[in-house]
């Protein structure tokens, strides 16, 4: 049951009212700046099952959580995954129930995931161009995702937005396109500045580095951005496209930090709840609920108890090694 004013509050009066659910870390894709080539996926057994997923969002929406993220790896290739969604899209206090995805699995999913509860979807998609697309993906497939975001349109979601990690002499030649792309369809899309977590081989991170400032200055040249005051409670500064109506926003993590405001934590799919996504400040969720079977409330007291070790912020640097080991698979986006 939920009680007024029992909602989480950090040490630095932030509110976290967010959580993204990372519900496997493995994927049909292998985007080089989020996977090495070869990767060790967590084995079956250790992950949470999903009665336990929606045991956790329940007990998170009971402390004013309002908004959740399904995520991975990707999350659509998890089995019975629709269940979830179900599950979580009845919970009472739940205001948003979202998703993010790399769109391979959406011509099969999509109509279930609306009819779960998904009201909006981030789809991942850094190039129009096939070869290109495949090599940032290693192994992906551009008419699948196309295929996927036309699912997802005809079925007619609240919101549909892209989401684009653009990596310099790579995909930074697409920016304009990219827009254009979304823009034809009605969607949002936002770039990201791409983040050091894991260890890759592919590429140099600080060679690869095109910041935000710079696609915004390219996608200048063909259109008009006015500033925006929107948000989405998520980390992307949005502009409008005043020739196309529709916006563009940009994740910054290096050029413009945001852990001012930070309103989130993850879960992983072993059941770790990450209180920063670059930090390895942590609760281990899936001991708590083993421990104490069907004990919301003891899990409930981890969750307030968790926001005594919420750090201020990451400390990216592209100059060094990464700090943090995870790859973006494990953290959930
Ligand atoms: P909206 O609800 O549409 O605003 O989504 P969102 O931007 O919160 O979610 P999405 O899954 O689209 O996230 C896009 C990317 O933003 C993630 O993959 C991360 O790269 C980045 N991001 C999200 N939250 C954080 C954060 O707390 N810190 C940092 N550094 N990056 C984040
Ligand atoms: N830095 C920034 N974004 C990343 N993503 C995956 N790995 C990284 C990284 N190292 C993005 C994906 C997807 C979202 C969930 O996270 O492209 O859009
Ligand atoms: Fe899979 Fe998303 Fe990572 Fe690409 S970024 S490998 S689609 S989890």
């Amino acid at each position: 049951m939920k009680r007024d004013g029992d909602i989480l509050v950090d040490n630095f009066g932030r509110t976290v009212n967010y959580i993204r659910i990372s519900v496997t870390d493995r994927c049909d894709f292998r985007c080089v700046y989020c996977m090495d080539e070869e990767m060790q996926f967590v084995p079956r057994a250790r992950l949470l099952s999903l009665e336990e997923i929606a045991d956790i969002a329940r007990a998170f929406t009971e402390l004013g959580v309002g908004k959740i993220r399904i995520t991975g790896g990707e999350p659509l290739i998890r089995r019975n995954i629709v269940k979830l969604f179900r599950d979580i899209g009845r919970l009472e206090g739940l205001r948003e129930l979202v998703l993010t995805t790399n769109g391979s699995q959406l011509p099969r999913l999509a109509g279930e995931l609306q009819d779960a509860g998904v009201k909006r979807i981030n789809i991942s998609l850094d190039s129009l161009d096939p070869d290109k697309f495949r090599r940032l993906t290693r192994v992906g497939e551009l008419d699948k995702v196309l295929a996927g975001i036309d699912t997802a349109l005809a079925t007619g979601f609240e919101h549909l937005k892209i989401n684009a990690v653009i990596l310099k002499n790579r995909n930074d030649d697409e920016v304009t396109d990219l827009v254009g792309f979304a823009a034809a369809r009605g969607m949002d899309i936002s770039f990201i500045e791409e983040m050091p977590l894991g260890m890759i081989g592919e590429h140099d991170r600080a060679e690869a580095y095109y910041s935000s400032d710079e696609i915004k200055a390219d996608l200048e040249r063909r259109y008009t951005l006015l500033p925006t005051l929107d948000t989405t409670g998520g980390p992307s500064r949005y502009y409008r496209i005043v020739e196309t109506g529709t916006r563009v926003g940009f994740i910054s993590p290096h050029s413009h930090n945001f852990c001012d405001s930070c309103n989130r934590v993850r879960l992983t799919c072993e059941g770790r709840l990450l209180l920063c996504l670059g930090q390895e400040h942590s609760v281990d969720l899936r001991q708590v609920i083993r421990a104490h079977p069907g004990d919301r409330e003891r899990l409930k007291q981890a969750l307030r108890a968790s926001m005594a070790i919420k750090p201020k912020g990451h400390e990216f640097n592209l100059a060094v090694k990464p700090v943090i080991f995870r790859h973006m698979n494990v953290t959930g986006g």
